[in-house]
């Protein structure tokens, strides 16, 4: 819902139940949504502060929030089922949250919900085939609700209505572009930093990416970036992380070479939580090393996005204490946060990033593993089996592009699990690796479904591997969901 809202270039945040009446007149909301969840509709699991609707604001109640605002104005709803489904609706009398829109159509619905009895002040303004009713509203008060989900793309004019809302009824400004917020974004940088300086680790990944040209937009020299070289990335993505910002954005960069250093801890280690364990203190180490021989730092610029914010459930820290089990730094020392992301979803991140002049090999990139091909080599990680796993990678990546698929596919990749299987090449007996391709669709790699990448490319694929990459005589591919497969394989 917020990032439908957001699509109107209208800016919205994603609120718990328990944000107080307070705190949204202090942000200058100019409209409230209550959104659906998973609750049954006569419970009042996620009790709001009722004085909200005596703000003088617009609220519109979806689904289960449309519940909440029957339960507060002591009406009633009855539920017989939570189970979703599409069903006819008409339209009825002349609401402003209406306007425009057809008098019949489909809508997504929980079926068996029904309000039963209207609040005082509320009239129907839709109901199903049976008579039931599926919207209501008090237009002076502004406050309307709708049982059905008009974000579900199965509701045919539901987005209409959600815009007449945001904009007709709370008179939202069409002014959310990622242009806007670079200049708001940049002016805040500026304002906060002073001339004091700032520290930034640089993965190579999207979010930090755009966060150190944001930085570099706003404060030029006094951004100082860290790039940690830890041996594990794909091939040529360090190439393309140092010619990105040294090269071409001129940035304060330092590449921190510790590929030995990372090989050497990771020497005969095989779990893979031990693995990401030593991978990413390492990292830390690294960094904390490299940071306590600069001077004067104040700041830490991280890439902190929505997404992470709206999963941990809570409001970020605002201050950081350094890993002090490190020599170098001081155990006290305290950089202050700058996370100018922190409101942004995934694609609007890649948008301000194309918009800042990033190559569309960073703003498109994958998702990618903070410890890299470190869980994609299974077992013992050595050099050459990291080296067989990159090219074999890199074949599939080129020709994933080559096919157009690069930004039809959510993730793909090479792994190199630790056996080796009988083959022929040149008419002799082999006895090399084997090598996974996996790739998956996905929204959030919470659960994934295998891509069905066509089979000519496929053998592509396959043919390029065997007999490119040295000590590979087979390819095979995952057809695995998540569950009960994971995205990675280890
Ligand atoms: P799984 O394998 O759990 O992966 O299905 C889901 C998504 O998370 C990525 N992934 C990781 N990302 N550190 C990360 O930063 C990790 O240790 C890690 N393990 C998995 C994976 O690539 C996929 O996008």
């Amino acid at each position: 819902m917020t990032r439908t809202i957001r699509e109107f270039g209208v800016y919205s945040e994603l609120h718990p139940h328990t944000i107080t009446a307070e705190d949204i007149k202090n942000m200058n909301a100019v409209g409230i949504v209550l959104s659906g969840g998973a609750e049954s509709a006569d419970k009042a699991a996620y009790e709001i502060d009722a004085s909200i609707f005596d703000l003088g604001i617009p609220v519109l109640g979806v689904a289960y929030g449309s519940n909440l605002i029957v339960n507060n104005f002591n009406g009633t709803v009855a539920t017989s089922s939570d189970e979703a489904d599409t069903q006819e609706i008409s339209l009825v009398g002349q609401s402003k949250l209406f306007a425009g829109i057809d008098h019949t159509q489909t809508v997504l619905m929980n079926k068996g919900h029904a309000v039963t009895s209207l609040p005082e002040g509320f009239v129907s303004i839709a109901a199903d085939s049976k008579g039931a009713i599926v919207a209501f509203s008090n237009e002076d008060k502004q406050i309307y609700g709708l049982q059905f989900h008009p974000e579900a793309p199965q509701s045919d004019h539901g987005k209409e209505m959600l815009r007449q809302f945001v904009s007709s009824i709370c008179g939202g400004k069409d002014s959310w572009t990622m242009k806007r917020f670079i200049e708001i974004e940049v002016d805040k940088i500026r304002s906060q930093v002073g001339d004091r300086k700032v520290l930034c680790a640089l993965s190579g990944g999207v979010d930090s990416s755009v966060v150190a040209t944001l930085l570099h937009r706003a404060i030029g020299d006094q951004l100082t970036c860290i790039f940690v070289d830890h041996g594990l990335l794909r091939k040529y993505e360090v190439e393309s992380v140092v010619d990105t910002f040294s090269n071409q954005f001129h940035m304060n960069f330092i590449k921190v070479d510790a590929k030995k250093r990372f090989l050497d801890k990771l020497a005969g280690v095989t779990d893979p939580e031990q693995k990401r364990k030593i991978i990413g203190n390492e990292f830390i180490y690294v960094f904390d090393e490299e940071s306590s021989k600069l001077e004067g730092i104040d700041f830490l610029a991280q890439g902190t996005i929505y997404a992470d914010i709206i999963e941990s459930g809570t409001a970020t820290k605002e201050v950081i204490k350094s890993h002090h089990n490190v020599g170098g730094l001081p155990e006290d020392m305290e950089f202050e946060l700058i996370e100018p992301l922190k409101a942004l979803f995934k694609d609007e991140v890649r948008a301000v990033g194309a918009e800042l002049g990033l190559p569309s090999e960073i703003v498109n990139r994958q998702p990618f593993p903070g410890p890299g091909l470190g869980v994609r080599v299974l077992g013992e990680i050595t050099e050459a089996k990291l080296e067989i796993v990159r090219e074999a990678d890199w074949i599939l990546r080129d020709e994933i592009a080559k096919a157009g698929l690069d930004r039809e596919i959510w993730q793909y990749f090479a792994i190199l699990p630790d056996i080796r299987s009988v083959g022929v090449r040149n008419e002799k007996r082999s006895y090399d690796y084997a090598v996974g391709l996996r790739a998956v669709h996905s929204v959030d790699g919470m659960t994934a479904d295998w891509a069905r990448i066509p089979w000519d490319i496929l053998e592509k694929i396959s043919n390029r591997i065997t007999a490119e990459v040295d000590q590979v005589n087979r390819v095979v591919y995952d057809i695995t969901g998540k569950p009960p497969g994971t995205i990675e394989w280890e």
